[in-house]
């Protein structure tokens, strides 16, 4: 097994490898200096890693602020009790706050620390596939509201990121698929080998007890480097960005309609395949990629199918609520090819008629 690799983004140090989450505690201080510390987790992941982190910065009775586990607790509400919980402790400028989780803990553990006294460090220590390759990445924090998901926010680049694969072991085989989504997706914006490789990893990586070790290790150090490419090339490359978004226009209105029951990764599954199909239809990507896509999610056992109890006014509805849309029109991230997406020249928002994407669920269901 190849060992630790590191990446810089925007200042942020990210470390991805076996055992860093026990090493971690140097580059913690070098990356936060001397600060008071305070891990802020969920009931879930602190009985399991909050021990370690603590002890590997030095201090056992490092204070650890919990939250229910779970998309529910990303709120406002939990937002005002950390910070007042962190006041009536003490903590002062002279701290930082170590998140340990998933993405809800990321984000809102981020968007605490963003606003806590205007701004203290934030540590970040992904514990979901998804966060290590992608929420814990991008210094985009906040909480949900009402009116929509993460619609209340601030940009707060972390200090530092530890991505430890270990941690995958206790994951749940559904959220380990879900977080495999997302790789998918970042697959396809790379290039045909990085697809291929991740097409041959599948049944290694979604796993009952948790990924082959060596695959963890490839899977997490490869999805880093894509989603910083992203990331930093964006500044240069306006709205670069937005290839992200492929499979969650129409994976984000599959989530609303289904009131969150499915995961975020099994939606965007959904999502990449339509958006694949409405693509090749509008003659602009390539005929084979929709049935590419659905196989590797299908080997990893993500749905690939539309559900029946959405219909297609339903779906499209819900994607003009979706802050994708502008004006009106819906716009999409689709690929060309694996490699390529389209819309370079637009910031890769591609506007598609209803009437194909009417087409792709049909042929989708
Ligand atoms: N900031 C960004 O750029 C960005 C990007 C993508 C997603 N997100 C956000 O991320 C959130 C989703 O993150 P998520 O999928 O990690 O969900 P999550 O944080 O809810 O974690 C999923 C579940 O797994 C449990 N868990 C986490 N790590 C575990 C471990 N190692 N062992 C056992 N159980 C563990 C958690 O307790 C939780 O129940 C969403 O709120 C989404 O908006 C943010
Ligand atoms: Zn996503």
């Amino acid at each position: 097994m190849s060992g630790t690799a590191t990446f810089d983004l925007h200042g942020a140090h990210i470390v991805a490898g076996f055992g860093e989450l026990d090493r971690c505690g140097d580059g913690v201080r070098r990356a936060v200096g001397a600060r008071r510390l305070c891990i802020i987790s969920d009931d879930t992941v602190a009985p399991l890693w909050a021990p370690r982190l603590a002890a590997a910065i030095g201090d056992a009775a490092t204070p650890v602020l919990t939250i229910p586990a779970g998309e529910a607790s990303k709120t406002r509400k939990q937002w005002s009790r950390l910070t007042d919980e962190l006041l009536e402790a003490g903590f002062g400028r002279d701290s930082a706050l170590l998140a340990l989780g998933g993405g809800v803990v990321g984000d809102l553990a981020g968007f605490v620390a963003a606003t806590y006294l205007r701004g203290i460090p934030v540590v970040q220590v992904p514990t979901t596939l998804l966060a290590m390759i992608d929420a814990s990445i991008g210094g985009k924090t906040g909480v949900d509201t009402r009116a929509g998901k993460n619609l209340v926010g601030a940009f707060h680049h972390p200090a530092l990121v530890v991505a430890d694969p270990a941690t995958l072991a206790t994951l749940p085989l559904d959220q380990l698929r879900s977080g495999f989504a997302e790789a998918v997706k970042h697959a396809v914006i790379t290039d045909a080998g990085a697809f291929a490789w991740l097409a041959a990893s599948a049944a290694d990586i979604v796993r009952a007890n948790g990924p082959v070790p060596e695959r963890a290790l490839e899977l997490v150090q490869r999805n880093i480097a894509i989603k910083c490419d992203v990331v930093a090339r964006d500044e240069r490359e306006g709205g670069l960005r937005k290839v992200l978004n492929f499979g969650h226009t129409i994976g984000h209105a599959i989530e609303t309609l289904s009131d969150y029951a499915l995961l975020h990764g099994e939606c965007i599954a959904i999502g990449m395949v339509v958006e694949a199909r409405a693509a090749a239809l509008a003659g602009i990507g390539a005929s084979s990629l929709a049935g590419d896509i659905a196989d590797v999610l299908a080997t990893a056992g993500l749905p690939v199918r539309v559900p029946a109890a959405f219909d297609d006014a339903a779906i499209l509805a819900a994607t003009r609520t979706d802050k994708k849309a502008r004006a009106g029109q819906v716009e999409y991230a689709v690929p060309m090819r694996l490699g390529a997406m389209a819309g370079a020249d637009r910031g890769y928002a591609v506007p598609i008629a209803d009437a194909i994407i009417r087409d792709a669920l049909a042929r989708s269901r």
